[in-house]
């Protein structure tokens, strides 16, 4: 039997302490998987104190991550603190220099810095594995880095972050306030420190940022993402969208274009009967677009502590495996000098059909100036329907506008101009539609 591999875990929050649960609990089954044990020798965290339901007496503890990560009694370091800056990055650039491998959950941290630190890992031969970051337990790192060599990726989109989902799938089925749904997920341990990172949509940025650099080979490049969140999704849009045959999921998309590669995350309307329209709660998915393969559609749980353990063991776990010559590839998929700098194409040429909802004074012509703005930016309609709001006689209408595929240049201008025209007593609501098979 071959020596244990030493694990030192740095932040034991809901994470954490289930991966070092798991990893006691089975000890058996992952020696035999591995070739050698795998035993956590040492913790940090802030508060010794707390019972966290495992057993740490055999284990050092440290309170500087720091010191943890360069310590000699481990191989492996875990990263689970979170955050870009401070602790995380200081321990984790640490690590690597020291010549220890690293597993990570940390999305922004590898957004931010990803490309540095693998440098570092590729400088000093050591593994940056980071399953858990990107869709919580589903493998889809494996998938692009491994599994798909030699496929070229056209699109890849998904639903990356389980509390919006979550708050959208209850906001549909139960009709409950975007409030109180925030509010069981943070309970249910889904969402981020600062829930405002889930919500308006830079968790999933950050998540994308490295799906884009796996699927077309570019720099990260996570502050060049157009970002919308959900807090502006209203019961409204949500019935509108069902009666259109349409659901609104949080996506994350990037897809190559004429101009550059496209980043985008914004709520989305996607057709009901879409398989990733199913994709319900807190679970993830993740579609690949490629030459060879086709489509393909992975979905599962994308949060919560046993699910993104489930990543960071499989990373540990690869780690045991791993000997040396013998190691796994890049960290992004090619060597980080092979990564081509990053060219976005602009939002404004972004393609696609879009849904429009707007509230407007109940006179005569608004109608007609509505079709002539859309005219002018030749747009073309799919459907256009109106509802009246409130009672009979209420002085205000809903007017939904459906456009076949345009340019968000023409939407824009043309709601733009609606605008100007004074019909509307409520800031008009824009909402793209993606294309799902
Ligand atoms: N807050 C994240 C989510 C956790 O809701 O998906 C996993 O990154």
């Amino acid at each position: 039997m071959s020596e244990a591999l030493r694990v030192g875990i740095a932040g034991l929050g809901t994470v954490g302490a289930s991966v070092a649960r798991v990893l006691a609990e089975k000890a058996a089954e992952l020696t035999r998987q591995c070739g050698r044990p795998v035993t956590v020798t040492a913790v940090s965290a802030r508060d010794r104190t707390r019972d966290r339901g495992v057993e740490m007496s055999g284990m050092s503890w440290f309170d500087d991550p720091v010191e943890l990560a360069t310590s000699n009694g481990i191989d492996v370091f875990v990263e689970l603190i979170g955050g870009d800056e401070g602790p995380a990055h200081d321990s984790v650039k640490a690590a690597l220099q020291a010549g220890r491998h690293v597993v990570t959950a940390n999305k922004a941290l590898l957004a931010r810095h990803g490309l540095a630190l693998a440098a570092i890992a590729e400088e000093k031969g050591v593994l940056l594995n980071y399953e858990a970051a990107v869709a919580g337990g589903i493998p889809v790192i494996k998938t692009m880095r491994e599994a798909m060599a030699g496929n070229t990726v056209s699109r890849v989109f998904g639903i990356l972050n389980g509390t919006c989902n979550y708050i959208l799938t209850r906001m549909e089925d139960e009709g409950i306030s975007f409030e109180d749904c925030l509010a069981d997920a943070q309970r249910l341990g889904y969402a981020e420190a600062d829930p405002t990172f889930d919500i308006e949509g830079n968790d999933t940025a950050h998540k994308l940022s490295i799906l884009t650099s796996l699927a077309f080979g570019t720099q990260i490049a996570a502050d060049d993402i157009y970002l919308e969140g959900i807090s502006n999704i209203t019961q409204a849009d949500i019935r509108a969208a069902s009666e259109l045959g349409y659901r609104i999921k949080l996506l994350g998309v990037a897809q190559r274009t004429e101009s550059g590669i496209e980043q985008r995350v914004h709520p989305t309307m996607v057709p009901t009967a879409s398989v990733i329209a199913q994709v319900h709660g807190v679970t993830n998915a993740v579609a690949i677009e490629t030459d060879i393969l086709g489509e393909l559609l992975l979905s599962g749980p994308g949060a919560g502590g046993n699910a993104t353990a489930s990543a960071v063991i499989g990373d540990i776990a690869d780690i045991a495996k791993s000997r040396p010559g013998f190691q796994h590839g890049p960290v992004f998929g090619r060597p980080v000098k092979e990564l081509s700098p990053y060219t976005r194409a602009q939002m404004r040429s972004h393609e696609g059909g879009y849904f429009i909802r707007l509230t407007v004074h109940d006179r005569i012509g608004v109608f007609a100036a509505i079709a002539r703005r859309m005219a002018e930016n030749e747009i073309s309609l799919e459907s256009i329907v109106q509802h009246a709001n409130g009672a009979n006689g209420s002085e205000q209408k809903t007017v939904i506008l459906v456009t076949h595929e345009t340019t968000e240049a023409a939407v824009r201008e043309a709601v733009d101009g609606i605008t100007q025209d004074g019909h509307l007593i409520d800031k008009p609501q824009v909402i793209r539609i993606e294309r799902a098979g």
